[in-house]
Parts: C-alpha cells; sequence; structure tokens
C-alpha cells in the first residue's frame, strides 16, 4: 500500500541532499511531489529530481523560486493549490548555513540565513495553513500535514555556526506554535531534526576534523544518509503518524541521546 496515494506535497530544497531524497520518497510512495528550488542540478551534477522521478513511474513538478524572497514565497502554495487542486502536506527542508561563530557573523549573513531559514518556513507555513484549514477532515480529524526539517542544532550548539543554529531553534519551536494553535482544528505540524547526514556536498563532509568531530558525537555505527530522514519525514507526513503534533522528532543515530 502506498502511503501517500493521491496526496499533493510541497517540498522546498529538492535539488539535492536530503529535500531529493524525500522528494524520491514521497512520490515512491504515491504522492504528486512539488519540487521547490532555485535550481534544479543536484550537487556534483547529474539528473534533476524532478526527472529522477518521473524516470521511477512518479508524479513531479518543479517550481524554481528563490525562497529568499518574501513575495515570490509567499504565493507559492496558491501557485501549488491553483495547478494541484489542493495541498495535503508542506515539507519545509530548504536551509542555508554561512558556517561562522558569533563575533564574525554580519548582519547581512544572519539576515540570509533566516531569510530562507525562518523567514520562508513562516510564510509558506502560514500560507498552507490557511489553505488546509478550508478543506473538510479526514476520518482522523486531519486537514492537512506540515513537516519542518529542523537540526540537531536546533537542541544543542551548533559549533561555530551561530545564524544557522538560532534560525533551527527557531523552526523547532514554530512546530510546537503550529500545533498549539491550530492542532483543534486538524493542523498536524511536526518537525524531524536530522543529526550527521552525508549529502555528498562536500566542503566540511571532506574534512577530517569535522569527519572525526561527527564521528565522536554520533553513537549509531554510522553518519546518516538522506533517506534516513526522508523516512522520518513519511512517518510524520503519512496518516501512521495518528496522535503526533508539535514534536521534533530526533533523527540523528543518537547525537542528542548521548
Ligand atoms: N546534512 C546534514 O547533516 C543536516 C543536519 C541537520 C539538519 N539538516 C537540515 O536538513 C535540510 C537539508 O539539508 P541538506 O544537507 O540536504 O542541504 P543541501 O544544501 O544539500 O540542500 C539544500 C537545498 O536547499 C536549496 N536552497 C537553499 N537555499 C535556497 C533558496 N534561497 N531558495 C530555494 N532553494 C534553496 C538548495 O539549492 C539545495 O537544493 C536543511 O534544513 C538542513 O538544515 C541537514
Amino acid at each position: 500500500m502506498q502511503r501517500l496515494a493521491g496526496r499533493v506535497c510541497l517540498v522546498t530544497g529538492t535539488a539535492s541532499g536530503i529535500g531529493r531524497a524525500i522528494a524520491v520518497r514521497f512520490a515512491r510512495e504515491g504522492a504528486t511531489v512539488v519540487c521547490a528550488d532555485r535550481r534544479s542540478t543536484p550537487d556534483g551534477g547529474g539528473e534533476s529530481t524532478v526527472d529522477l522521478v518521473r524516470r521511477e513511474g512518479g508524479r513531479a513538478h518543479e517550481v524554481l523560486v528563490d525562497l529568499a524572497d518574501a513575495a515570490a514565497t509567499a504565493g507559492l502554495v496558491d501557485e501549488v493549490v491553483a495547478e494541484h487542486g489542493r495541498l495535503d502536506v508542506l515539507v519545509n527542508n530548504a536551509a542555508i548555513s554561512v558556517g561562522r561563530p558569533l563575533l564574525d557573523t554580519t548582519v547581512e549573513q544572519w539576515d540570509a540565513v533566516f531569510a530562507v531559514n525562518v523567514t520562508a518556513v513562516f510564510l509558506l507555513t502560514r500560507s498552507a495553513v490557511a489553505h488546509m484549514l478550508t478543506r473538510e477532515a479526514d476520518e482522523h480529524g486531519v486537514r492537512g500535514r506540515i513537516v519542518n526539517v529542523s537540526s540537531q542544532h536546533g537542541m544543542i550548539g551548533a559549533r561555530g555556526d551561530a545564524a544557522y543554529g538560532t534560525s533551527k531553534s527557531a523552526v523547532v519551536y514554530l512546530s510546537r506554535q503550529v500545533a498549539t494553535d491550530y492542532g483543534a482544528a486538524g493542523i498536524v505540524c511536526n518537525g524531524v531534526a536530522p543529526g550527521k547526514i552525508l549529502t555528498g556536498a562536500g566542503g566540511r563532509e571532506d574534512d577530517p576534523v569535522w569527519q572525526r568531530h561527527w564521528r565522536d558525537r554520533t553513537p549509531a555505527p554510522r553518519l546518516g544518509v538522506p533517506d534516513d530522514v526522508a523516512h522520518a519525514a513519511l512517518f510524520l507526513a503519512s496518516d501512521e503518524a495518528r496522535y503526533v503534533n508539535g514534536t521534533n522528532l530526533m533523527v540523528d543515530g543518537g547525537w542528542t541521546a548521548s
């Protein structure tokens, strides 16, 4: 049985990494996936996520959008509803980082991180909730589901990454806020908090110092892969998450447990 059959899901940040894995997994579960990113091509080149989904026989639709553009972001949910007639699931996944400690962070860098990691999440969530509240509730009383990809660094410090860690704390909080205010009306909003997930993006992933830090902090015998997070997002996006609202599911191999 496909767990998202007939559902329309908007996923941000789908060109690469975790968002790409979520889009592919959701499409395999029967969803029509609207893939929103500022680019099509994944890190390192190759087939776009939409082409990959379609090659597998799934349904995907690409929207090129810069989520730092508040006006474009604010209209995205309406565009999805106009095109597909509904929005069942929103996954706020796209994020950026500048990788700087507090004293080296400029206001411009802080604002750039918050524009994508927080303001875009706020704008998309606000318009998704407004749309979902117009729908009939299902047999579990649910009108729509939102999954916010946060981070272990929404819960614990992000070494040398002040704006990013602070932005992820805001995302963790926003899931609670939406569940608190709109849970009674059938909105289900949860977070998924990845630990270290290897996406093949290079940079810190190729740095032996960071590799040792992640290995030392992770009780699991391996670091994460994007599909680990996609499976958790699928659970929260599906009817299987029956009575789960406002939580932040750690998918961190035990990082924050130790
Ligand atoms: N990879 C990890 O170890 C890890 C750990 C904790 C949390 N996370 C979270 O998981 C999510 C995905 O991370 P990832 O590692 O796959 O990142 P990534 O950099 O591989 O992918 C992010 C995607 O977002 C898109 N994006 C960035 N800015 C955008 C903008 N302004 N407009 C439109 N699209 C934009 C990028 O093009 C990219 O496709 C993020 O929210 C991140 O904070 C990742």
